[in-house]
């Protein structure tokens, strides 16, 4: 099934909780939110109140996308703020398994990230363990960044990867430049959660971008 998750990285921070209201009644499926910590990432962004905050003004699925150091430290945070799908880097746990048995302990949907440069194959032995892949299609950090066209072998890569690991459902999400004109060439090599910040977010036609998004995406 195909899900856009607008991004609130782009959003304006001034109106949060209407942007909220605003993303969830133009039809998106969930809302992804970016968590950046500064170390891992060079940019800083939101914590688990503000998350929470939010939860108030939606029932959109959340979808914290943790681009943080030690983000075992914080996943009770933020699934207790609210969160839905928690997402953690490859790149940051060394004991990724014990991470992700960690968020479904708790009650949220395990997810996990590959910067542009990690490789699909680690994945291999905990495939049957999570909900979601997030394959970036930029280098994490930043909104408004141009789409890195190796990103279609490589989720390509992963989605025979998953069809070759047995009957078994899990999401492969884009996060990173995509737009109008690149969400069908994500769709067709695999992907069905569409990330997309600065295409919805960056006029004053969030209702319209979503729409022509999700006619983009069943085009
Ligand atoms: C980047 C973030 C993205 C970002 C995408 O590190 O993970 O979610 O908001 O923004 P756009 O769609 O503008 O590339
Ligand atoms: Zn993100």
């Amino acid at each position: 099934m195909l899900k856009l998750a607008p991004s609130l990285l782009a959003a304006d921070f001034s109106t949060l909780g209407q942007v909220v209201k605003e993303t969830a009644d133009a039809g998106a499926d969930m809302l992804h939110i970016d968590i950046m910590d500064g170390h891992f990432v060079p940019n800083l962004t939101f914590g688990p109140d503000l998350v929470k905050a939010i939860r108030l003004h939606s029932n959109l699925k959340f979808d914290v996308h943790l681009m943080i150091e030690n983000p075992d430290l914080y996943l009770k945070a933020f699934v207790d703020a609210g969160a839905d799908i928690i997402t953690v880097h490859v790149e940051t746990c060394t004991h990724l398994h014990r991470t992700i048995q960690q968020i479904k302990a708790l009650g949220a949907k395990a997810g996990v990230v590959l910067n542009p440069a990690t490789p699909v194959n680690l994945l291999e032995p905990i495939l049957k363990d999570i909900d979601m892949v997030l394959i970036m299609t930029v280098n994490p950090g930043f909104g408004g960044q141009s789409f890195i066209p190796q990103s279609i072998d490589k989720i390509k890569r992963l989605k025979k990867m998953i069809t070759n690991n047995g009957p078994c459902t899990i999401d492969i999400q884009v996060d990173g430049g995509i737009t109008l004109d690149n969400v069908q060439d994500v769709i067709n090599a695999g992907a069905n959660v569409i990330v997309a910040g600065s295409a919805i977010y960056n006029n004053q036609a969030l209702s319209d971008n979503i729409k022509r998004f999700k006619e983009a995406m069943y085009a």
